[in-house]
C-alpha cells in the first residue's frame, strides 16, 4: 500500500502512473492541436492527428478529475517545498490543474448547449439539441488560445523540474516524481 500512495518523501505508483502517463498523451494532443494550427486543411498527417483530438480530450478531462480528487486524498501527505519556491511550485501546480479542467471544460459547455451534441468513441455523451444556447459556447471561442497557454505553462514547468531542480540544483525534487 505504501508505495501506492504518496509520502513526504516522494510520490507514489498511483501518482506517477498519472503523471506520466498523462503527459504523454498530453504531448499526443498538442501535436494534434499543433497539425490543425499549422498544416493546410487537406493535408493526411492533419486528418490523421485531429482524428483523435476530441476523444483524447475527454479522456485527459476525466482522468484530471480522477488525478485531482487522487491528489486531494493525498494532500497532506505529498512531498512539499517549504519556502517561497514551495510557495510558487504549489500556485504553478494549481495553474496547470485549472487549466487541464477549463481548457477541455469550455469545450463540454459548448457540446451542452450546441446543434452537434457530443460523441465519445462514437457513444452519445450529450445530445443534439434542437436550438443553440449562445452563452453555453461563448467561452469556447477562447479553447484554442487557452490550449496554447497551457502548453507554455508546462514548458515553464518542465523547464523548472529539469534545469532548475535537476541541473542547476540537483535537489532531487524530479528524483520524487521520477526516480
Ligand atoms: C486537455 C485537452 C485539450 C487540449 C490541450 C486542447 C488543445 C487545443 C488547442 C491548442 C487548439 C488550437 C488549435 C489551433 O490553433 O488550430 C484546439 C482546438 C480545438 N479543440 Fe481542443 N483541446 C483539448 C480538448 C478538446 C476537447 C475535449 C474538444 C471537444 C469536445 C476539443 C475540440 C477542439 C476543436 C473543435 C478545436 C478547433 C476550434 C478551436 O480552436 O477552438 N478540444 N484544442
Ligand atoms: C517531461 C515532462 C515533465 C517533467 C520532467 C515533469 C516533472 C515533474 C516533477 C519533478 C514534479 C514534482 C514536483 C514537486 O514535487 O514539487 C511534477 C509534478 C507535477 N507535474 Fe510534471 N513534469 C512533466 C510534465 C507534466 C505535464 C505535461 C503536466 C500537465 C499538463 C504536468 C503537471 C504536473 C503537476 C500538476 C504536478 C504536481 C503533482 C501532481 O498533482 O501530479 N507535468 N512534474
Amino acid at each position: 500500500m505504501s508505495t501506492l500512495t504518496d509520502s513526504p518523501a516522494r510520490y507514489g505508483l498511483i501518482s506517477r502512473i498519472l503523471h506520466w502517463g498523462m503527459a504523454a498523451l498530453f504531448l499526443a494532443q498538442f501535436l494534434s492541436a499543433a497539425a490543425h494550427w499549422a498544416l493546410p486543411r487537406e493535408n493526411g498527417l492533419r486528418e490523421l492527428l485531429w482524428s483523435y483530438h476530441v476523444n483524447l480530450g475527454l479522456t485527459l478531462f476525466a482522468l484530471v478529475l480522477l488525478r485531482g480528487i487522487w491528489g486531494l486524498v493525498n494532500m497532506h501527505k505529498r512531498p512539499a517545498e517549504p519556502g517561497v519556491m514551495g510557495q510558487a511550485a504549489q500556485w504553478g501546480h494549481a495553474l496547470l490543474y485549472a487549466l487541464m479542467i477549463v481548457v477541455p471544460g469550455v469545450r463540454i459547455l459548448a457540446a451542452l448547449g450546441s446543434t452537434r451534441g457530443l460523441s465519445y468513441f462514437g457513444m452519445e455523451l450529450i445530445p443534439a439539441r434542437a436550438t443553440e444556447i449562445a452563452w453555453l459556447q461563448a467561452p469556447a471561442e477562447w479553447h484554442g488560445e487557452m490550449g496554447w497557454i497551457l502548453a507554455l505553462v508546462v514548458l515553464g514547468h518542465i523547464a523548472m523540474a529539469v534545469g532548475y531542480h535537476r541541473v542547476i540544483r540537483n535537489d532531487g525534487t524530479l528524483e520524487r516524481m521520477a526516480g
